[in-house]
């Protein structure tokens, strides 16, 4: 794909699909409850996909209808063994989570995934899940993993990663465990597990500390399904705020986006900077905390976050990157190790991509510096994505204020949003 100047600003009201953290969830849990679930605004991507096709593999009745998708779901012990492996293709999210339900169950399953996902760290999941007794074959750390499924017993663990799909997996594994299971994560990462547990009636307890929190879980109790109305995606939202921050003559607004405090450090490190953000609207949705959001053109000024924000953006920082490198004093974001083993490095293709947009960045000790350039000139506009989706979007909006850039692998976008290039033309873009 390639990435043009626009020569009108971004504009107008941009409805960005389906949260893709919440989607996974709302196939997840609805397929081990009791009951119909409708589930409308799902996110339709690959990755969202590749847990539907995992579940109706299972056994699960999952259908389409008027635009909403019906979970039949038969209770915690209600799947059926795969006739083949469950292919996950590019999704840590479904590779983490599903890792720890099928722990629990009482059949064996083989989970597999494309070639970044395979080369993603599984221990970090298996290893947790060992201290409940499970048993997982890992390829020296790595998917294929086979799960070999059985009652576990309930447990006291700490969760010393900073990661959701961590505590998610966890969390799904005490489900399906007799007894109080107790998860201790020292760090705040995103809680929409937890969230959806409670409105599902899930005998689940949260005590939060100032950046801890100890989960608690009564497992064999039965979920009641309430009917899932999925937010819109603050992740993807991102790529349309900060194309709207750096390019004059915009003003956009993003509906019905999910603002959870556990995932919009995005928001904060941009007001930082100086960006003329509204939040409007704000209420609360089965527990989850949504607002519409204007953002206008701004002068940006760069900005210092420490490690602890890191936790709060995981996700954000490509673009942040970008916001960063059209800013007019430099900027630098600590504690990014994390960043090494997403769908790429991404802390080297950051690094790497900006220097060949003529924008100077350092790593140094996983916190990567970035100085702006103004008037930079493209030292060589092909843009190494190494199929990471969060990449190549992030570079196709450096492309709409710089100048013409050659977005490689660009298919990768529809891991997370497949209308990405149509509504970013829509709104003054131009891609191609
Ligand atoms: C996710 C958690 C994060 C995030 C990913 C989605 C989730 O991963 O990067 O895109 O849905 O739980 P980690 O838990 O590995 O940080």
């Amino acid at each position: 794909m390639f990435s043009e100047q626009t020569n009108t600003g971004i504009n107008g009201i941009v409805t960005v699909p389906g949260d893709k953290s919440i989607s996974h969830r709302s196939i997840i849990i609805p397929s081990i409850s009791r009951g119909i679930c409708e589930v409308s605004n799902i996110l339709k991507s690959d990755d969202v996909l590749n847990t539907m096709n995992a579940f109706k593999e299972m056994g699960v009745e999952i259908k389409e209808e008027n635009k909403k998708i019906i979970i039949n779901g038969k209770g915690l012990e209600s799947l059926k063994m795969p006739n083949k492996e469950l292919y996950l293709g590019n999704s840590g999210t479904s590779a983490r989570l599903l890792t720890g339900l099928l722990a629990s169950q009482n059949f064996d399953t083989v989970l597999t995934g494309d070639k970044s996902l395979s080369s993603r760290p599984m221990k970090r999941i298996t290893n947790p899940l060992s201290e409940m007794g499970a048993e997982i074959k890992t390829h020296d750390g790595k998917l294929p993993l086979h799960i070999h499924g059985k009652s576990l017993k309930n447990c006291q663990i700490q969760i010393e990663i900073p990661s959701a799909q961590i505590k998610s997996g966890l969390i799904l594994a005490a489900l399906n465990t007799e007894g109080t299971s107790c998860i201790n994560e020292h760090h705040i990462t995103r809680n929409h597990t937890e969230i959806m547990l409670e409105t599902f009636g899930a005998d689940i307890q949260t005590k939060k500390f100032d950046n801890s929190s100890k989960i608690i879980i009564n497992g064999k109790k039965d979920l009641t399904p309430k009917n899932i109305d999925v937010p819109a995606d603050l992740s993807s939202s991102a790529f349309f705020i900060v194309a709207a921050l750096i390019n004059k003559n915009s003003d956009i607004t993003l509906e019905n986006i999910n603002i959870n405090p556990t995932r919009n450090g995005l928001l904060i490190a941009l007001k930082k900077m100086g960006a003329n953000i509204k939040i409007l609207n704000k209420r609360t949705r089965a527990g989850e905390i949504v607002a519409d959001i204007n953002v206008k053109s701004s002068e940006l000024n760069g900005c210092e976050l420490d490690k602890e924000m890191a936790k709060l953006m995981i996700d954000e920082f490509p673009i942040l990157s970008v916001a960063a490198s059209q800013a007019n004093s430099p900027s630098q974001f600590k504690g990014l190790d994390e960043l090494r083993i997403k769908e790429s490095d991404r802390l080297e293709l950051i690094h790497l991509n900006l220097n060949t947009c003529g924008c100077y960045s350092e790593i140094k000790d996983n916190n990567i510096f970035i100085n702006p350039t103004k008037n930079t000139e493209i030292i060589n506009p092909e843009i190494r994505t190494d199929y990471d989706h969060r990449i190549a979007m992030s570079f196709a909006i450096l492309g709409s204020k710089i100048g013409k850039l050659h977005i490689n692998e660009s298919e990768s976008i529809n891991t997370s949003f497949p209308t990405f290039k149509n509504q970013f033309n829509k709104a003054g873009g131009k891609l191609y």
